[in-house]
């Protein structure tokens, strides 16, 4: 027999739900960022991927103060969608060790992971409002910004140097 359960789940639970996802993704990035630093070829790769390692250890510490002012616990809850988005990045590392093209892959995989975060703080940027956590909108702004920046310079990247190095034979 078919029963209906009443669920009295709110947009305060979704928010908290995406809050403890981003939170999660955030730290497996800050294990994945300096790996593809060293994998980069190029030393201005190098540096941008560890530039960005340094600014999400500090979208980290504002993710934290986005749960205290919640009153909550800093959790994370298991994302599969970066996982999956780190590992094919992992993926590139190996296939495409050596090759001209590895920081075309590796630039791919980093936009990747900035459009999940992108779509992610614009979310949640969207429910805070409505849920009228003011303190919470700008905190989840800086994080924004800093991952539409980042993932500008990526682009730069790519078109100014390593799509061109990429389609030479090595
Ligand atoms: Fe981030
Ligand atoms: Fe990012």
């Amino acid at each position: 027999m078919a029963t209906t359960k009443t669920n009295t789940k709110t947009l305060d639970d979704l928010f908290l739900d995406t809050l403890k996802d981003i939170y999660f993704a955030e730290k497996q990035i800050l294990k994945a960022l300096p790996k593809m630093a060293r994998a980069a070829q190029s030393e201005e790769g190098k540096a941008g991927f560890l530039q960005h390692r340094d600014e999400t250890q500090g979208q980290i510490e504002r993710l934290e103060q986005v749960f205290e002012l919640l009153g909550k616990p800093a959790r994370g809850k298991t994302c599969e969608a970066i996982q999956g988005i780190i590992s094919e990045g992992e993926e590139i590392m190996e296939e495409f060790k050596g090759s001209p093209a590895l920081d075309a892959g590796l630039i791919s995989s980093a936009q990747a992971v900035e459009h999940y975060e992108i779509a992610r703080y614009g979310t949640l940027i969207a429910w805070a409002t409505q849920l009228g956590l003011k303190d919470a909108v700008p905190l989840l702004q800086a994080n924004l910004e800093e991952e539409e920046a980042t993932d500008q310079k990526l682009t730069q990247l790519a078109e100014t140097a390593a799509n061109a190095k990429g389609a030479k034979a090595a």
